[in-house]
């Protein structure tokens, strides 16, 4: 695992503040083929189950299951968000709490997700994932992230520093990096068994050139975006396409995985 130290504030500021500013989530998706619901998908395959979302934002997937009758919980630690979710809509189950001391009883949830969550915790990962396993009921099954050590997050590291080039001052811990059979057996340590690991893009590198987005969207709010995936422009999409194609290991920005705790 490898950090990546690249912000000028804490990780918690940061997403206050992303949140503070973004626009509420879409309670659906514009396409059910993409990131995070493909693989959300791949989980919630019982409506009768119960679904835990850790670090669950501005809930698009809590929203989503709920809007189609699921019973799911979002748990997010910062109140900004929270806040707005409620505002939104004060049926969803969601709270403010954290990912190291997650205020359930043990085995309570059938289905796990964690979409863009691990990687933020410096110092407690471990604590992170034993209380995760903890609160799954035995078979019960996960879909969590986790960021690559890959070409893309080293492009993105660079586009970073690029960015940041006059910056003064401390630069704070953004995010673990992590190869894939070291988390797959990371997560084994806890009793969570991977079965499968999908090469995933929430956001590809390419939507940093602006001439590579699609103009439909690319001027929208960033709840639209994230709805619509950050969507490219068709060119984009054929680059990034082709990418993902011949390389994804190498060039997806997410590592997905899916598994159950205890034997598969
Ligand atoms: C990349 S965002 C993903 C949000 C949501 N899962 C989604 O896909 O839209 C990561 C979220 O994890 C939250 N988070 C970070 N550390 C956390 C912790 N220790 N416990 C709970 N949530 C945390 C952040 O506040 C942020 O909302």
């Amino acid at each position: 695992m490898r950090k990546a130290l690249r912000r000028a504030e804490t990780n918690e500021r940061y997403w206050d503040r992303r949140w503070e500013e973004a626009g509420s989530d879409a309670a659906a998706f514009d396409s059910l083929d993409i990131y995070p619901v493909k693989y959300a998908q791949m989980v919630m395959t019982d409506p009768d189950s119960s679904a835990l979302e850790l670090g669950c934002g501005l809930g698009r997937v809590v929203k989503h299951y709920h809007r189609n009758g699921w019973k799911i919980t979002g748990i997010e630690r910062s109140p900004v968000a929270v806040d707005r979710m409620r505002e939104d809509d004060p049926e969803l189950d969601v709270a403010v709490g954290d990912a190291t001391d997650i205020k359930l009883e043990d085995g309570a949830v059938d289905v796990l997700m964690a979409f863009g969550l691990y990687h933020n915790i410096e110092n407690e990962l471990e604590q992170a994932l034993a209380e995760s396993a903890r609160v799954i009921a035995p078979g019960g099954r996960f879909c969590i992230t986790m960021r690559p050590d890959n070409i893309e997050m080293r492009l993105n590291e660079r586009y970073w520093r690029w960015r940041n080039r006059h910056r003064s001052g401390p630069m704070h811990f953004h995010k673990w990096l992590v190869g894939r059979d070291e988390f797959a057996a990371l997560l084994a340590t806890h009793g969570l068994n991977v079965t499968d690991v999908h090469y995933a893009r929430n956001m590809s590198i390419l939507y940093r050139v602006p001439w590579l987005r699609d103009r439909r969207i690319a001027t929208s709010a960033e709840s639209v975006r994230r709805a619509g995936g950050y969507r490219l422009n068709r060119f984009g999409r054929a680059v990034d396409g082709f990418l993902m194609r011949r390389r994804p290991q190498d060039f997806c920005n997410v590592f997905v995985f899916i598994g159950t705790k205890g034997a598969p």
